[in-house]
Parts: C-alpha cells; structure tokens; sequence
C-alpha cells in the first residue's frame, strides 16, 4: 500500500472514496449539538451537513455514515468516519479512524481512497499524519493468508490529502514515512505471528529474519543445537530437547553510521520464540492448544523492531537475541524435577516443563549481555496470569528501574499502545526459592503468577554493574479474539512501534 501526502483540496480531488472525520460535540449540558465536521471546506460542510443535523450519525469513535454520489465534489462517495468526543480527540483516535476507513474501504474493494487531515486545535500536523498513515497500514491485514478464494485484498493507494499547509514540507513527509516504517513493521511481525506451527518452525523463523537482516541491511546470525551446547545454554537445550525441530537462536546487530552518543547504552532486545507450546510432559488442555503457535510473538516484536530501527537509523547500537524453539513432550524431553544449569551458571529446578518461556529467555538475556548489551528488554507471551491481573487492554510491564521503565511509559504517549507497570521487587523472589537448587520455573505459590515468572528473568540480568532491564508480557494482548472497527482480529503486533520509539528516545 502507497501512502502519498498531498496539498489538494478535497472538494475537487477525484477519488472513489473520499474520507472526512467529524467529531461528538455533544456534551453533558446540551446533548442536542450536533456532530463537528473536521474540515471547514464549504462544499464538504454543505454536503454533510444535512446528515450530521439529522442525528442518524453521531461520530461515535469508529462510527460511518456513507454518502454515495454526493453533489459538489469530485469524489464518488463520501464517508464519514467518527473519531468520537472533541474534548478528547488526539492522534490517537485518528490512527483508529483512518484504520477504519480502510476497513470500510477493503471488503467493497475500493482500491484507493483519501483522507482529508482534520483541522481540530488539539491536533499537531506530524503527529497526526504519522498516526493516520499507521492506523491506514495496520488497518489493511487480514488473516485469512491460507484460504483459496481470499477476496478481501489489500489497499493501493491511500491519499492523505492537506490544506493550509505545505505537503512538501519535509517534516511532514517524514511523519508519514515514520508512521508508514512502523506500521509495515507491526504487519511483518503479525505476518509472522499468524503464521501456523507446522510452515513457522525455528528453523523457518530464522530464515524470515535472515531475508528481512539481509533486505534491510542488518547483520545477522542464525545458530542451532551446537552452538546451544557449546554456549552451555543448558535451560534453552532443555526446553528444545523434546522437539525434532532444531532450535534457532537468531542474533541481528545493528550499527548506527552515526556514532550514538557517549553515554547511550547499547541496547539488547530478546525474545521468546517459542513456535508452538504443547507444554511438554506438563501438557496443556487440547482446548484452545492451537493458540500456542503465536508463543512466539515476543521473538517476532523483536525481529520487527530490529525492521524498523534498521530504516528510522537512530544513533545508538541495537542487537536482538531470539531464542527459538518447539515446546513438546517427547521420550527425550525434559521433566519436572529435572535440574538444569542455565548460561549463567545458575542451577535451575524444573516444577513445570509449560513454564518454558522464562527458560529459553534466562539464556537469551545472560547472552545478549556477554554480547556488550547494557540495557536490556525483553518481550514475551509468558504468563496467563498476566491476563487476569490486566484483561485484555494493557499488557504487563517489569523493570528493576524506574528511569528505563519511565523512559518505555512515556514512548506510550507517542504510539498510543498501552502497558501497566507491574511490581517486581525482591519481596516476591520467595516464589522462585527452590529446595535443591538455585532457583525453580514455578511453583511457589498460585499468586502473583505474572510476577513470579518475572522474578525468575531477573536472576538473569546483571546486578554488578547493575544493568537496567524491562520484560514485556504480552500473552493476553498479543491476540485479538474479536476484530475492531480498525483492526481485524488475529496477531494485534503490539510492543513493536513502543520498541522502536523508547529505543529512539536513546539517540538524543
Ligand atoms: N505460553 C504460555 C503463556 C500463555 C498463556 C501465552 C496464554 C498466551 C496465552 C506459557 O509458556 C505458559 O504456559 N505459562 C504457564 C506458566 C505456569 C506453568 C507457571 C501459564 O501461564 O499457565
Ligand atoms: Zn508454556
Ligand atoms: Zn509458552
């Protein structure tokens, strides 16, 4: 899909669908005031104005009104798309109305369409534009990638169209081109995430990283069952052991031309791979088991982040550690009350071979740090309980520092994505206290689980010089059960544009 920034009026703009939002005015005082259209062109007001007095749309936030052949303007149809209250319009609700107008747009396969960027106060120029050509991209995915008589096809061409400023204006041009490398990225990863367990196995997962190191420009290596081994990755062997397909642990570097500034940390992104989680000998109910081939979510946020710093080039050093593997019971599997010896040299008790991911990632994060990581983050579908202390909205963030978590918060206000710091202090490491060994997976207690399996990361990063770390636990928002009016349903591709933004944020 071609994102193009143009200053044209609407009115005289050919297109089969010309897109223009209106906001809810009404308020608690007078709920009578009708929708605001959000552009003051006369024949766009003339010909919507009959439609928002007659209260049969109410700009609620994803809400349409079609107006087919409308007198006036060059364009064959108009929607109205709803951005929902004034008093609360930002860019983010513009990322949802664009998504919709693509979503409107895509079924009827309407090819092309255009936007008209709304004139609101509260409305800065780039933020807009970056968050409306986001929300058109995210917008045009569908996971219907393995059936035959797939119809619904992408977008071509979605027209941003501006007046009152200059569309050549550099910054704005690369509002749209950040937003367009962001959102690409997002579908990459729920590409990836989509795919089933059987076509996506480790193997595969570095290959696609491969091709995208190798489009990009990146450096990137892909290692298997020896290196494992002579690493002495002995929690990430234990989980690949009951698999026949070889593990893949997946290492993309990459180098700013720019130097990055003195005190910039180098960053070290990790992610769980797992491809598909039976849940080994600790085997999970059939029940809704064809889920776990999006177990590896994490590991695709990283790969995706990794396409997407690669294109915004910021000048700080990046380099990602995926740790990937298949999760299945099998004669030569691991067990419960198996000890294992993890990279770091700490011995770990197995209560539970389904707490798998917390393994592969306690290597992946002592590896990114041998590496030259000093500031780590890691993303992963790790906990169920993350699901019941947060629902489905926010996703679970962990930190052993407030400055780096803060620093991950405030990239929120940016992209629009929504995290909730959860605790990790050292009141809780009694959870992970194992009788015969240095720590256990799980067990400790039926509470807290989120946190538990966050504990147990933390042994990994280093305390002496202490290394700031974050852990992402996106198991209850990495799938969308149901679609939105501007997302479909499937793998959301949550975390990515966060990444990307907080990894920013260190460049200046
Ligand atoms: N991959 C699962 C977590 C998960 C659950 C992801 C639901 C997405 C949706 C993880 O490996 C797991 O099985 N965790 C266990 C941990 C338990 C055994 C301590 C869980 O959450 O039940
Ligand atoms: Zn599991
Ligand atoms: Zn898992």
């Amino acid at each position: 899909m071609k994102i193009n920034l143009l200053s044209r009026s609407a009115a005289d703009w050919n297109t089969p669908l010309l897109v223009v939002f209106a906001a809810d005015m009404a308020d608690a005082k007078d709920p009578s005031i009708p929708p605001m259209l959000l552009t003051t062109h006369p024949s766009l007001q003339a010909a919507a104005a009959p439609w928002l007095a007659s209260g049969e749309f109410k700009a609620g936030l994803g809400e349409t009104f079609l107006l087919p052949a409308p007198t006036g303007l060059q364009a064959r149809r108009l929607l109205l798309v709803g951005v929902g209250k004034t008093a609360k319009l930002s860019a983010h609700e513009l990322r949802q109305g664009a998504g919709v107008a693509v979503r409107y747009a895509r079924p009827r396969s309407l090819r092309d369409l255009a936007l008209a960027l709304p004139e609101h106060p509260s409305l800065a120029t780039a933020p807009a534009l970056r968050a409306m050509a986001e929300g058109a991209i995210i917008a045009d995915f569908d996971i219907d990638f393995y059936r035959a008589d797939r119809k619904d096809l992408g977008m071509e061409t979605v027209s941003i169209l501006v007046s009152g400023v200059d569309a050549a204006d550099a910054s704005l041009q690369t509002a749209v081109r950040e937003g367009s490398i962001l959102a690409e990225s997002q579908n990459f990863a729920r590409t990836l995430i989509n795919e089933p367990g059987n076509i996506l196995t480790p193997t595969e997962l570095g290959r696609r990283a491969a091709a995208m190191a190798a489009e990009f420009g990146l450096a990137c290596e892909v290692h298997s069952t020896e290196k494992l081994r002579e690493l002495g990755m002995g929690a990430f062997m234990a989980v690949a052991q009951g698999s026949s397909q070889p593990p893949a642990l997946i290492v993309l570097r990459y180098e700013p031309e720019s130097a990055p500034s003195p005190d910039a940390p180098v960053i070290g992104l990790v992610g769980k791979g797992i491809t598909f989680d039976t849940g080994g000998i600790s085997i999970k109910p059939a029940e809704n088991m064809d889920r776990m081939k999006y177990d590896m979510a994490g590991a695709a946020s990283m790969i995706a982040a990794m396409r997407a710093i690669v294109q915004l080039k910021p000048a700080v050093r990046v380099l990602a550690v995926i740790c990937s593997c298949e999760n299945m019971p099998d004669g030569s599997a691991y067990k419960p009350g198996d000890v294992v010896t993890a990279m770091s040299g700490k011995t770990i008790e197995i209560i539970n071979t389904d707490a798998e991911g917390r393994l592969v990632l306690a290597d992946g994060l002592h590896y990114a740090q041998t590496l030259g990581a000093t500031c780590l983050l890691n993303a992963a579908t790790l906990t169920g309980a993350i699901g019941t202390a947060l629902g489905q909205i926010n996703a679970g963030l962990f930190s052993n520092d407030d400055a780096t978590a803060q620093q991950f918060l405030d990239a929120l206000a940016v992209t629009g994505e929504k995290f909730w710091r959860m605790p990790c202090t050292d009141d809780y490491r009694e959870q992970i206290k194992s009788q015969i060994a240095d720590i256990m997976n799980t067990g400790g207690s039926r509470f807290a689980g989120a946190t538990a399996a966050a504990m147990f990361l933390k042994e990994f990063v280093g305390d002496t010089p202490p290394i700031p770390w974050i852990h992402l636990d996106i198991a209850a928002t990495t799938w969308l059960d149901d679609q939105k009016p501007w997302q479909s349903r499937g793998p959301s591709g949550i975390a990515i544009r966060t990444i990307t933004e907080w990894v920013r944020s260190y460049a200046s």
